[in-house]
């Protein structure tokens, strides 16, 4: 599903990642650890196309995405890839169910199948009864399962997630990572999840630690 190899990537001098290289398979969950400026973001962008390594490829079912040029890539993004952040980042002007919509919109599906689709995904994640209720007026467990369900809407090939219960209350983030499980059991959805959190990196199938530079050991 997704393959990293030999990602190299500075800021100035500064070397952030020496060399990483990472697999997932589909329907798998994986957990990415490591201390505060190891570089987890700067992975998680760099396999998400929303940057781009020094040297390495990162490939996405199958699709070399530096062949890709920027128009393409956004595209690409658009359908092959959810992201979850730490903040849910919901366009306050919208509602729930708008948001979702939105990347289907993108991808020039219609009103109806995008509803449709996303009304299913609102269900799922247990927050459709809120659907017509703008971010605001949703608590923080609920703006999550939303940004969830957007991530969700296109049926996206992975979902990247950086530090998605990092701003909730444990029970709310409790609730949030078995929806992870959940999904990745109904919907066979792929996920890399950065975090700091204990209980979310036992979840996962595998957790994946990143010191210096580098993908220090793969743990079971
Ligand atoms: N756009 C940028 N320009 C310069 N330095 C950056 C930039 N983004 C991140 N960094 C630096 O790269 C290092 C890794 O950052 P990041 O990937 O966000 O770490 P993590 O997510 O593991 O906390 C940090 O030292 C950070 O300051
Ligand atoms: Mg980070």
């Amino acid at each position: 599903m997704l393959q990293a190899n030999g990602i190299y990537k500075s800021y100035g001098t500064l070397p952030i990642l020496k060399g990483v290289d990472l697999q997932v398979a589909k329907g798998e969950i994986v957990s990415l650890v490591g201390a505060s400026g190891a570089g987890k973001s700067t992975l998680l962008h760099i396999v998400g196309t929303l940057d781009k390594p020094d040297s390495g490829t990162v490939t996405i079912n199958r699709t070399d995405i530096s062949t890709l040029n920027g128009k393409q890539l956004s595209a690409f993004r658009n359908e092959h890839i959810g992201f979850v952040f730490q903040f849910h980042h919901l366009l306050p002007e919208f509602t729930a169910l708008e948001n979702v919509c939105i990347p289907a919109f993108i991808r020039k599906v219609s009103r109806t199948q995008a509803e449709h689709r996303a009304i299913e995904l609102l269900e799922l994640l247990g927050v459709n009864h809120r659907k017509n209720h703008k971010p605001n007026e949703l608590s923080g467990g609920e703006q999550q399962r939303v940004a969830v369900a957007r991530a969700l809407v296109n049926s996206p090939a992975i979902v990247l997630a950086d530090e998605p219960s990092g701003n909730l209350d444990s029970e709310n983030a409790t609730a949030l990572h078995q929806l992870f499980v959940e999904l990745r059991s109904k919907l066979d959805q792929t996920f890399v999840i950065v975090t700091h959190n204990e209980e979310l990196a036992n979840i996962a199938d595998r957790t994946v630690h990143i010191k210096d530079g580098m993908i220090e050991a793969n743990q079971e």
